[in-house]
């Protein structure tokens, strides 16, 4: 079985004290900090931008891993940059130029992801898988946390798992949303290599932060 990355939303945390939830996670064993930015236009909810980013960055040394739903993404990119994402991930209905988008990203000097919603299909990022580090699969509609894993995203996480094999590449294959002990590892046996999970993280408080997080990975008895 292959590593998997756990990557916690702290759409979940408690944004009075997101610094100190960070934090916590990561010493609970996060792998990457998933950070959702929502725009209220793209998705029907609004989050957080750079400028809350970069006042979190001291407070972790993992990457940032940071999933815009927002349109257009193209204005920001630099602001990510600056405020220290790692890894930008857009999705391709945010703008008409998918393919200049991720290597602004490259160039901005992070990594590029391309989120796909859960009616978008696998075959879009095929043009483009020399242009990405990672791919988002979106197993629910994105807007909020908390709701229910769409099983039909199983059979494209397959479909991506061998795209990615036949390209050679090193692309983190992530799934987001509805994530939790019973469905991770139906994710990861699909062929993911990155979870990412809000409420199954951060459900419980900080106590409960390491066993929420071990639970997720392959081969841990739930
Ligand atoms: C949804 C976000 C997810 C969300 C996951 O738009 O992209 O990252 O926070 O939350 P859970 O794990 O609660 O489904
Ligand atoms: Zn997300």
């Amino acid at each position: 079985m292959r590593d998997v990355l756990i990557s916690p939303s702290i759409l979940s945390a408690d944004f009075a004290r997101l610094g100190e939830e960070i934090a916590a996670i990561e010493a609970a064993g996060a792998d990457m900090i998933h950070v959702d930015v929502m725009d209220g236009h793209f998705v029907p909810n609004l989050t957080i931008g750079p400028p809350v980013v970069k006042a979190l960055r001291r407070h972790s040394n993992k990457p940032f891993d940071v999933h815009l739903m927002i349109a257009p993404a193209d204005p920001f990119i630099a602001d990510f940059a600056e405020a220290g994402a790692d890894i930008l991930t857009v999705h391709p209905e945010a703008g008409p130029h998918l393919h200049r988008t991720l290597q602004s990203i490259r160039a901005a000097g992070m990594r590029s992801g391309v989120a796909l919603n859960p009616a978008t299909p696998a075959s879009l990022v095929a043009p483009v898988i020399e242009d990405i580090d990672l791919v988002l699969v979106m197993s629910v509609n994105p807007g909020f946390g908390g709701q229910s894993f769409i099983d039909s995203q199983l059979r494209k996480i397959a479909e991506l798992r061998a795209m990615i094999d036949a390209s050679g590449r090193e692309i983190i294959l992530e799934v987001d949303g509805g994530l939790n002990r019973q469905t991770a590892p139906r994710a990861v046996e699909a062929g993911a290599t990155a979870i990412v999970a809000g409420s199954a993280v951060f459900k419980g408080g900080a106590p409960a932060y390491a066993d929420n997080i071990a639970a997720l990975r392959p081969g841990v008895k739930v």
